[in-house]
């Protein structure tokens, strides 16, 4: 496979060696790198199984396999719901029924694979949970030791995951933009192998996938809209590239508008894009419900900014009660049950058909990224509930 590596902000071309991670001029935050294929030789054909592994890319996705569930990662249900939220059908991709329940695993098997490929003993990230989750599960049947920093509000369900998986967990007292400076000091410093989205180039061509799947499993039609939570912004990066690329290789016609969805109480990456080009990153102090999105110093802004914009697109708040009320809504009318990140793109989509911003006939598909039984703090309220005495139980039924 030919592909190399193009910093997102000078355009400098670099060749894929193994610890080519960001550009020298451009640095972290402005220099994230993509990797740009020989597309016209990639040929290509509407053949993709629908509910195939992300592996079945095999020209597009720059890893190959070595784990044994490296064929259960992608191929997540593209749900299609008729009337609700008013349009005539809404699509739904779930991932929050993947390996390890939530998308970021698309990205994990990735810096699996890369890391074993390349004889690393170590692999490390530093996550708001659902990262560092993945990467605990997808490496525990591996050779390598896996070493994962997390703020310590980290909820309780991603903690247990981290923890069963046997991954070495150091929860720190501190937000997670302090954390992820920290780790990527160690592991720096160790040479570790590096499970970070927005340092490590590889690991949003994973995350492309949920496009590709959303195109396939629609045979092809290009969605007019997709709904995409964000917080760091490679998820949306790479959903962008998705569809980017699948248009680029003549499999779709066209792109459809992606539009970020953030809280109101975590909109870093929002306030870059409205304050216009030169994109210029910023750092705000951030809290949200939305745990997993709740990022005030988001490393993937360059290119989240730059690949919405090129799709037509933009970046949308909403409230965090608007979050809340979209996890049991959700549940409630389809049975998806998600965490509040997977549940704001939801939320966004409310919000613009409120506004008469969406019409019935618009196709729109929302990428819900993560599980609820994750966070069921995040919807205590509603999961408080009387118990009843066996007498009482008689008196009301019988
Ligand atoms: C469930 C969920 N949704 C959305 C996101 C947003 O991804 P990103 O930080 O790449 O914008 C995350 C990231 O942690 C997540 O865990
Ligand atoms: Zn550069």
């Amino acid at each position: 496979m030919s592909y190399f590596l193009r910093c997102i902000s000078c355009g400098e071309e670099y060749e894929p060696t193994e610890t080519r991670y960001t550009c020298d001029h451009c640095g972290d935050l402005y220099g994230t790198l993509e990797v740009i294929y020989d597309y016209k030789k990639i040929k290509l054909e509407k053949n993709f199984e629908p509910k195939g592994s992300i592996f079945q890319f095999k020209e597009l996705i720059p890893a190959t396999s070595h784990t044994a569930i490296d064929h259960s990662i992608g191929g997540t249900p593209l749900y299609k719901f008729k009337g609700l939220l008013g349009f005539e059908e809404l699509m739904i991709k779930f991932d929050g029924i993947s390996f390890s329940s939530s998308y970021k695993d698309r990205a994990s098997i990735i810096a699996v694979n890369k890391a074993i490929e390349l004889g690393f003993d170590t692999i490390y990230c530093a996550s708001t949970g659902n990262a560092a989750s993945s990467l605990a599960l997808t490496a525990a049947g591996t050779s390598l030791r896996t070493v994962i920093f997390v703020p310590s509000t980290i909820p309780k369900g991603k903690l247990a995951q981290l923890l069963v998986a046997g991954a070495e967990v150091i929860p720190i007292n501190s937000t997670y933009d302090e954390v992820f400076d920290l780790s990527l000091k160690i592991g720096r410093e160790k040479g570790w192998y590096c499970r970070h989205s927005a340092i490590n180039p590889y690991l949003l061509e994973g995350k492309k996938t949920g496009a590709y799947e959303i195109l396939i499993q629609n045979d092809y039609k290009v969605p007019d809209y997709c709904f995409v939570g964000v917080g760091d912004g490679t998820v949306i990066s790479g959903i962008c590239k998705g569809f980017k690329e699948f248009y680029e290789l003549g499999l779709v016609d066209r792109i459809p508008k992606v539009i970020g969805v953030q809280s109101e109480k975590a909109a870093t990456v929002k306030h870059v894009f409205d304050n216009g080009k030169p994109y210029t990153p910023i750092i705000e102090t951030v809290n949200s419900v939305a745990d997993s999105i709740s990022v005030g110093n988001p490393r993937d802004v360059i290119k989240a900014c730059k690949y919405v914009e090129s799709t037509g697109g933009y970046f949308i708040t909403v409230r965090d009660e608007e979050i809340i009320h979209s996890v049991k809504e959700m549940a409630r009318l389809t049975g998806i049950f998600s965490e509040p990140a997977g549940a704001t793109p939801y939320a966004g989509v409310n919000k613009m058909v409120e506004a008469g911003q969406l019409k019935e006939t618009d196709s729109v598909c929302i990428v819900v990224t993560g599980n609820g039984l994750k966070d069921t703090d995040a919807v205590r309220s509603s999961t408080e509930v009387k118990t009843y005495d066996i007498d009482e139980v008689k008196a009301l039924f019988l």
